[in-house]
């Protein structure tokens, strides 16, 4: 898809349909759409969509009347889903060339990203293996039309693109199925969008791994035929590296059997989803190379299958970690924090500063919060402070949840440092406090993404599968980073 900025207004742009944006209880188009609203069809509220032709003054034979509903209600968020539901609403119906239309009142270099990061998206379908595609009914180019010729909207409506690119860079590596996506396939995705991205990359393989000591990783890895990878990506800024390095670490397990403690056949076919931590960092590294942000960031991401193969580890099992501390793995289904704690540990001895991990880390965080937000943990206010303003930014809500004390002593053992498993109760929150013992006093926040990853019922502005979170959220930090 070919997406471009003009200037120009509604009624003046050429394409097969035109999306235009009506407010609830606010003005109503004149002439011949008047009759529309007076029926009552057309009421502006939020993300109604009224398909109409042959509108006089217009060129574009459709128009497309798209509801923003109350417009103290709207945000940046809201207007991602409005923009990919209006535009996902034209498939299928012949429109080729589609054009979305801002009006002044929605014009701000906020509104033009969202609304360029929406058009991107919007064409993404989980689709890649079906073997009768339709390109032919595609939509091959979204026009964004507006009329301010403002050149901090062009920079906007980049930055956008770059984002919303990058998330269909995400969605496409998560939405492989396990069979494909191995740990060694998702390295040799990472090194094709280094490439094309103009990042450093690193990739550190089993070998490597045992000489440096990562037990926690490799006791993960070893119940599996396909071999374990850790994946370091590098972006500095043109200046050189700065003093602070932002380190983003993404749970990347290829496909999660649980190993030996195995997970109940049915539903296993989800735990495909459980590298979308990883996912998120190789596409937010990508976005990060294009839009160059101040600060230095560290992608790093652990990637392994977790299998109960005849080399499995079992529980009972007591691993030496990167960082010295050994650990019982009480159950081998916990193996997020294992492959986690090694890569932490790692990301701290080669230099970054701060540290964001993000997860498909527990069962219980979707117990806890459902689909509706991710859960956050931290040990710094301020980074949490500043992760919150990015999640926010990119309409990917977050929850803060807690570390009581409380939850070490569930993790505390007989036979060695830790165990990997705390009690039946508030296990995201035990979880996250595993790997709080890996962080030490780095500023550190960790997102469990395992609700928020995944949609597992499409909606009307994006498809059933993988969601990107929380790529927006990655890039958005890294760019506002003081
Ligand atoms: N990848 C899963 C997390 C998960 C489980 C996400 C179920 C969505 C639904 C993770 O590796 C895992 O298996 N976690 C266990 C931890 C438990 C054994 C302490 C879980 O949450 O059940
Ligand atoms: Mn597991
Ligand atoms: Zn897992």
């Amino acid at each position: 898809m070919e997406l471009k900025l003009v200037r120009l207004s509604a009624p003046a742009v050429a394409a097969d349909a035109v999306i235009v944006f009506e407010t609830e209880g606010g003005k109503t188009f004149a002439g011949s759409l008047a009759t529309q609203f007076e029926s009552g069809e057309v009421t502006g509220k939020f993300a109604e969509y009224t398909l109409v032709h042959n509108v006089t003054g217009f060129e574009a034979p459709r128009l497309l009347l798209a509801g923003s509903g109350k417009p103290e209600a709207l945000d940046t968020t809201k207007f991602r889903k409005l923009v990919a539901g209006a535009i996902r609403s034209l498939k299928g119906k012949g429109v080729l060339n589609a054009a979305v239309a801002l009006d002044d009142a929605l014009v701000t270099p906020e509104y033009v990203a969202a609304a360029a990061e929406a058009a991107v998206v919007s064409v993404w379908e989980p689709d890649q293996l079906k073997s009768k595609k339709e390109p032919e009914k595609q939509i091959r180019t979204i026009t964004l039309a507006i009329t301010s010729t403002d050149s901090a909207l062009d920079d906007a409506f980049e930055k956008g693109r770059a984002i919303g690119e990058a998330l269909n860079v995400t969605r496409d590596i998560a939405v492989e199925p396990p069979n494909r996506l191995t740990p060694m396939a998702l390295v040799d995705r990472a090194r094709a969008v280094a490439a094309a991205a103009g990042l450093e990359i690193e990739v550190l393989d089993r070998d490597r791994m045992t000489q440096l000591g990562m037990g926690a990783l490799l006791g993960v890895a070893q119940g599996s035929a396909e071999p374990p990878a850790l994946i370091i990506l590098r972006y500095n800024p043109a200046s050189g590296p700065t003093k602070d390095n932002l380190g983003l670490v993404g749970k990347a397990v290829t496909f999660d059997t649980g190993g030996i403690s195995i997970k109940p056949s049915d539903g296993m076919e989800k735990m495909k989803y459980d590298m979308c931590g990883g996912a998120a960092v190789i596409g937010a590294m990508q976005a990060i190379a294009k839009l160059k942000p101040a600060v230095s960031v560290t992608g790093v991401i652990p990637t392994v299958e977790n299998m109960p193969g005849s080399k499995a580890q079992r529980p009972g099992d007591i691993v030496t970690s990167l960082s010295g501390k050994t650990i019982e793995v009480l159950n081998t289904d916990a193996e997020g924090r294992l492959i986690l704690a090694d890569a932490i540990t790692y990301a701290k001895q080669i230099g970054c500063t701060h540290l964001v991990d993000a997860a498909t880390l527990t069962g219980a965080i979707v117990v806890a919060l459902g689909h509706s937000a991710s859960g956050v943990y931290t040990n710094n206010d301020a980074l949490l402070a500043s992760l919150m303003e990015a999640s926010k930014q990119g309409g990917e809500p977050m929850w803060h949840m807690p570390l009581f004390e409380e939850y070490l002593e569930q993790l505390k053992c007989v036979y060695a440092d830790l165990q990997n498993i705390g009690t039946r109760w508030g296990g995201a929150n035990t979880a996250a406090m595993f790997l709080k013992e890996f962080v030490g006093d780095t500023p550190w926040v960790h997102i469990d993404c395992a609700g928020t990853a995944w949609l597992d019922d499409g909606r009307p502005y994006m498809p059933k599968g993988p969601t990107g979170v929380p790529l927006v959220t990655f890039v958005n930090l890294a760019l506002n980073w003081k």
